[in-house]
Formats: C-alpha cells, sequence, structure tokens
C-alpha cells in the first residue's frame, strides 16, 4: 500500500488515512467557519449566504450544522436560516483557533497520558495536545489515582525541550507558573504553588500537575506534561485538601476560555523555562518557601523550614539542627509550625 509520512506526526501513513486526516482537518475548519458567521451574525443567516461565502453546497452546510448540534451547539434552523441558540462548553478542537491541527479530543478517555506517551513515541510534534472532558483512569503522582469527573479540565501537553534531562524539573514549575497565573489574571484569586507542583487556592489544591519524561543520559525524547484542572467540579465539603474553581467562585466558569488563556500563557512561560525569571516567579507564587515542612521522599523523609529552590527545581531545606538539606522529588505537607519534638528518623511514611 502506498504510503507517505505525516507532517505532523513525523511517522508513515496510509494513503487512506492521510485522506482521513485531510478530510478531519477540512471538516473542524469549515465548522469554526460557520460558527465564527452565526457568532458574528447573532440572528439567522441564511444557508445560502453561508454556502457562498465558504463555497461550499447548501447540502454540505446542513450536514455541518448537524454535526455542530451533535456536539451540543444548540441552532435554531428556520426559514430564515441558521441561528445559533447557545454553545456548549466544550473543549473541541475548534475552540482554539490555530492550535486545532494540534489537538487530540476525546469525550471521555483512559487517561490523557497514557494517550500522550503513544503519540510522542510514535513522533507527536512538540506541542500536541491530548484533551479529555472525562477520564475513567486519571492518574495522580506517586501511582495515585485522579478523579476526573465531566466538568474538570484534563489534558497533556507534548513537549520535547533541548535541555539537560537534570534540568526538567523546571518544566513542572512552568507548567505550575502558568496554572496559577491564568487563575490570578482571569479570578483575581490568590493562587498559591506548593512544591513541587500543586496549584492551591486557600490551602486547598485545585490543580494537579503530573510530568512524564523519555529521555536518554543527555537528551530528553520528550516530556508530557498533564495538568488537571478541578473547574466546574465540586469538592465535598468535609474534603478540606481540595477545591474547584466553581466552589471558589459560587458559580462555573467557561472551560474553553481558560484553556485557551492557560495555553497562551504556558506558551509565553516556555520562552522562560532556562531563564532565571521562571525560578523568580515560582518564589513569588510559592506557598511553600518560609513554611515548615515535611517532604515524604523516596526512602527518605524531610523536615525543616523550606527556604529556597535550587535552579532544577529542587527544594533547599533548613533543618533544626541547622543543616541543609536538598529535595529533588516526593510529597511536601506544609506543617503549622516547626515541630520541634519530632524526631525525624521516627516519623512514619503516610
Ligand atoms: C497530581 O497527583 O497532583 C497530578 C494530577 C495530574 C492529573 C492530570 S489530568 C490530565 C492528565 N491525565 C492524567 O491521567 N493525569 C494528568
Amino acid at each position: 500500500m502506498q504510503s507517505n509520512r505525516n507532517s505532523q506526526t513525523g511517522r508513515r501513513l496510509t494513503r487512506t488515512s492521510a485522506m482521513v486526516n485531510i478530510y478531519k482537518m477540512k471538516v473542524n475548519a469549515t465548522k469554526k467557519h460557520i460558527l465564527k458567521a452565526l457568532q458574528d451574525y447573532g440572528d439567522h443567516l441564511s444557508g445560502e449566504i453561508l454556502s457562498e461565502q465558504l463555497g461550499i453546497s447548501r447540502v454540505s452546510i446542513w450536514k455541518h450544522i448537524r454535526s455542530l448540534k451533535e456536539d451540543g451547539y444548540v441552532i435554531d434552523a428556520s426559514a430564515r436560516g441558521y441561528r445559533l441558540v447557545s454553545s456548549p462548553d466544550l473543549m473541541l478542537p475548534y475552540e482554539f483557533p490555530g492550535l486545532e491541527e494540534r489537538i487530540h479530543y476525546f469525550p471521555e478517555i483512559g487517561s490523557t497520558m497514557d494517550a500522550a506517551r503513544e503519540l510522542a513515541r510514535k513522533g507527536a510534534k512538540e506541542g500536541t495536545i491530548v484533551i479529555a472532558e472525562a477520564q475513567a483512569h486519571g492518574r495522580g503522582r506517586l501511582s495515585r489515582e485522579w478523579l476526573s469527573p465531566k466538568g474538570g479540565i484534563y489534558f497533556t501537553l507534548i513537549l520535547r525541550p533541548r535541555i539537560s534531562p537534570a534540568y526538567a524539573p523546571r518544566i513542572n514549575l512552568m507548567a505550575s507558573v502558568a496554572v496559577a497565573t491564568t487563575i490570578k489574571k482571569l479570578f483575581g484569586l490568590n493562587a498559591e504553588l506548593k512544591w513541587p507542583n500543586d496549584v492551591l487556592i486557600e490551602d486547598r489544591k485545585v490543580c494537579g500537575i503530573l510530568a512524564e519524561m523519555d529521555a536518554e543520559m543527555d537528551v530528553i525524547n520528550f516530556v508530557n506534561v498533564g495538568i488537571g484542572i478541578n473547574a466546574n467540579t465540586s469538592v465535598p465539603q468535609f474534603v478540606k485538601t481540595a477545591t474547584s474553581l466553581k466552589d471558589v467562585l459560587g458559580r462555573e466558569i467557561s472551560r474553553k476560555d481558560f484553556l485557551s488563556v492557560l495555553l497562551g500563557e504556558i506558551e509565553r512561560q516556555q520562552a522562560l523555562l532556562m531563564e532565571a525569571d521562571l525560578i523568580e516567579q515560582w518564589k513569588k507564587l510559592s506557598g511553600t518557601l518560609n513554611k515548615y515542612v515535611r517532604i515524604l521522599s523516596p526512602g527518605e523523609v524531610i523536615v525543616g523550614r523550606a527556604i529556597d529552590i535550587d535552579t532544577t527545581g529542587a527544594l533547599i531545606l533548613k533543618e533544626r539542627s541547622g543543616s541543609l538539606k536538598k529535595a529533588l522529588a516526593g510529597d511536601c505537607i506544609h506543617l503549622r509550625e516547626e515541630a520541634p519534638n519530632i524526631d525525624m528518623g521516627a516519623v512514619s511514611r503516610q
């Protein structure tokens, strides 16, 4: 069978699947144009005008309208034409103009991490994004589960940074800075960062970030950054460790607008990945620095005051003894105050 190389993923494609991809791209572009026209016009727009504007038949216009309705758009169709009544808050590719070809969208998936890993291994290019409305097996850090019902924002971004693997944790810092900045910009909320990469509002987690890397000794093949945001989900009152944007704001947010701003912010922050400014921004947003913390890292528990992070994103702690310790990874627990009676050897793993 005749095959070719796909410019987007770099992998070999059969002629048929290449044609299917081109067809999907065309359908998305047409749906986007129809939507834009209906949004801009705000009233009934005749199929004839749409067909003239887009250079396709009226039957084709009708088919795309039907497809938009299947996506959840409410479109009134009458003798006067088509009128957009309401739009669903879905993170469909054509809601992100300019990015739609990079987006792999799923109404529901096991985990966007798994799909992104497969895509990255097959050569998907930097900036490819896997978005899901819900995940059946969302994954959190340290092999935990990440509950992912409808209403949240779940996506994984494939990055191929040309940096040493030692600096890969900076990607977590970059992503957490981007999320906190987006929350501040859009809602004026005081989002803080908990090392290594949780985003908190009022001391409760609103966003988790999971990064998975594929690297050789000195070269990164890819880093997949998975971001889960409690957006329009509700967290039960008795859960004191988590919250959602809806719970904090008392209203639902537009997830597609949030994601659109966040993706722009990530792109902006990416340019700063190896700049000192990234560390400075993280420090300004940090809710961990200057707090007494307990770090549960692989094979070790460290208790002390968080005094700094280094250029690789490692947390530097001052222990009660005065000695400095570096934490490269692990779970961080903010303590209310210095815990004078904690014998560090006796702290049990939780
Ligand atoms: C954490 O434990 O704090 C990290 C949670 C990361 C969740 C996101 S949701 C999108 C992506 N897909 C997953 O399965 N996990 C990450």
